[in-house]
């Protein structure tokens, strides 16, 4: 017999046989890596270089936790869709060779996680069962129903776990490989319970809660009816524990294998002695004054918000204009000419985009354009830092990123425009040259991300943005990541929300507004432009998917 062959068929019978169970086991670490902005990138590499070398040590001294474990490391770049995970699992499974028969563990990572000591990391897989369907993370949890969770269980929303990404996700191999399985099926019919991606975390867990039973699991028989959900794992945690915290009751300090790192300040002097200084040569002072602010408004609530906008962040802005349907020389907004519509927007935001780049005009130093609504509150300190690492001289899209039908070939990511949508100056040109409405009501952020995205520019996610209230999001959420931005008055006290969340001072009624005369004639003169927005080739999109969606668009 031929050698090779006979070796290859001694290959296979070993493969399927007793070679398998001998072969060492796995722990797969991922790191979902966005490829923008560049500090994050490097963030992911630093992640995984710390890793390695964690785990060279643990190699090099014989350490026994380590036993016969294969760590591999795989950095996944963030494509378009990646963000959301559960997206992200057909490409693990099928097109790279990553995940086996033998991955007992997966620990999830994102750029800001951090693995503080791999050796407890895997003395705490080895006391949990990796046969079972089970995932490890911290638990978040609602403090009431929020429509950034769909108003799931709005009755009683407190019990339901989900994990915090940020912080790392650990799943068994069984569950890992059962959901895989189960979100590649699915893609093919395209079901999921909205289309609209918001939170990954959430919708992860809630995706693993509706399709997936312990029953599947046959080590499980005994709990046919119980559903899975996250178990709290006190290893991994939302912050690093201070030296000085307390000893926990059994004696030894609490330890956190992995957790979540808060977000440099990008804009704030980094320590010259960390691999952050370099970044700082990418960045450029701004503020305020840097920033045009187009705030979106309408007759009927001219009286109600505009005054809230002017004693809270307005005194830190230079540049602010009022967009409204209706021209009130009081206060003054500035008319676009569009009739106010209940939901959607497109064509007014697409004036208001218009009517601004005119206004601008010449003054270069102006660069950026930030598009917010009437109750949307922001600190413009903490903006003008997210901003100043950010290059205004190209096409740059930031915001609080939503997805909207991520599994299928026409999905797309776009900014929520309740958080503010920043634009450098050169995109705003772009999307008025080449962004057109397929109907005036269509959802405005929305169909921006769907040209965006066929125009090639990604849509870069700002951490701290929000379109929802603080009440929306968990605590442990709003600690990490500084806020910029939240949304929505209702059920809240904006003054207070202000103070308490986004570091501001009450002033006076701030300066007044210095729109002169000129400018508002001259906004008044181009409105004729807004009857032939530019429409090139006879619309440049296919946006069918989108306007179906308007119905649905979660106009929050
Ligand atoms: C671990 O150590 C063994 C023997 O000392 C060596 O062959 C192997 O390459 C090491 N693995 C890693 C990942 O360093
Ligand atoms: C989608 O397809 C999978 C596999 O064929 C099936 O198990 C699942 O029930 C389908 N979902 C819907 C909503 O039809
Ligand atoms: C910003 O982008 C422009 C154009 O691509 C480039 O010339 C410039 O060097 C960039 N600035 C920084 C600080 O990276
Ligand atoms: C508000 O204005 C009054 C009168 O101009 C002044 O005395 C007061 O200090 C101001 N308050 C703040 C918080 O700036």
């Amino acid at each position: 017999m031929h050698v090779g062959l006979s070796r290859s068929i001694l290959w296979l019978f070993c493969f399927l046989t007793s070679c398998q169970a001998q072969t060492a086991p796995e722990v797969l670490l991922v790191i979902s890596c966005p490829p923008y902005p560049r500090q994050a990138q490097d963030e992911c590499f630093t992640l995984a270089g710390s890793v390695r070398e964690q785990h060279r040590q643990l190699n090099l001294t014989g350490d026994a936790v380590l036993g016969d474990y294969v760590v591999k490391i795989h950095v996944m770049p963030e494509l378009f869709n990646y963000w959301t995970l559960l997206d992200a699992l057909p490409h693990l499974g099928s097109q790279t060779r990553l995940l086996s028969a033998r991955t007992e563990w997966i620990i999830w990572c994102q750029h800001n996680t951090h693995v503080a000591s791999l050796r407890d990391l895997l003395q705490h897989l080895r006391g949990q069962d990796h046969d079972e369907f089970a995932y490890y993370g911290h638990a978040l949890y609602d403090s009431e129903a929020t429509i950034i969770h769909h108003f799931w269980h709005y009755k009683d929303p407190r019990w339901f776990p989900y994990p915090m990404l940020s912080a790392g996700v650990v799943f068994t191999g069984s569950l890992f490989r059962r959901l895989t399985e189960l979100v590649a099926l699915n893609a093919q019919n395209n079901s999921r319970p909205s289309e609209f991606s918001i939170d990954a975390s959430h919708e992860l867990a809630r995706f693993i809660f509706d399709n997936l039973r312990p029953e599947d699991d046959e080590h499980c028989e005994a709990a046919l009816s119980r559903k899975i959900i996250l178990k709290n794992a006190a290893y991994i945690c939302p912050m690093a524990i201070p030296a000085e915290s307390p000893k926990s009751p059994t004696g030894g300090t609490p330890s956190c294998a992995l957790y979540a790192k808060p977000k440099e300040p990008y804009g704030a002097p980094m320590s010259a002695s960390t691999t952050l200084g370099d970044r700082k040569e990418h960045c450029v002072h701004t503020t305020g004054s840097h920033i045009y602010f187009a705030i979106k408004t309408c007759a009927k609530f001219h009286k109600e918000r505009i005054p809230i906008i002017e004693r809270t962040w307005a005194a830190d802005t230079r540049h602010r204009r009022y967009y409204s349907d209706v021209a009130d020389d009081g206060i003054p907004t500035i008319s676009t000419g569009i009739p106010n519509t209940q939901t959607g927007h497109c064509a007014k935001t697409m004036a208001i985009l218009q009517l601004s780049l005119k206004d601008i005009g010449e003054q270069s130093n102006i660069r950026w354009l930030m598009l917010v609504d009437d109750d949307t509150l922001l600190s413009v300190p903490r903006l003008s830092a997210l901003l100043s690492c950010h290059n205004h001289s190209e096409l740059v899209y930031v915001g609080q990123r939503y997805g909207y039908r991520l599994h299928a070939p026409d999905g797309f990511n776009y900014h929520t425009g309740g958080a503010g949508i920043l634009l450098s100056l050169p995109l705003v040109r772009l999307i008025v040259d080449r962004c057109s409405c397929p109907s005036p009501s269509a959802p405005d952020d929305m169909i921006l991300g769907y040209c965006l995205q066929v125009l090639g520019v990604p849509a870069v996610p700002a951490a701290g943005m929000h379109q929802a209230r603080p009440q929306d999001y968990a605590r442990e959420l709003l600690q990490l990541d500084t806020p910029v931005s939240f949304h929505k008055f209702w059920g809240t006290e904006p003054d207070h929300t202000y103070s308490r969340w986004l570091g501001g001072k009450l002033g006076n009624r701030s300066a007044p507004l210095r729109a002169d005369r000129t400018d508002r004639s001259a906004a008044a003169s181009s409105l004729h432009l807004l009857g032939r927005l530019p429409v090139p080739g006879g619309g440049i999109l296919p946006l069918e998917a989108v306007l179906e969606s308007s119905g649905k668009h979660l106009d929050l």
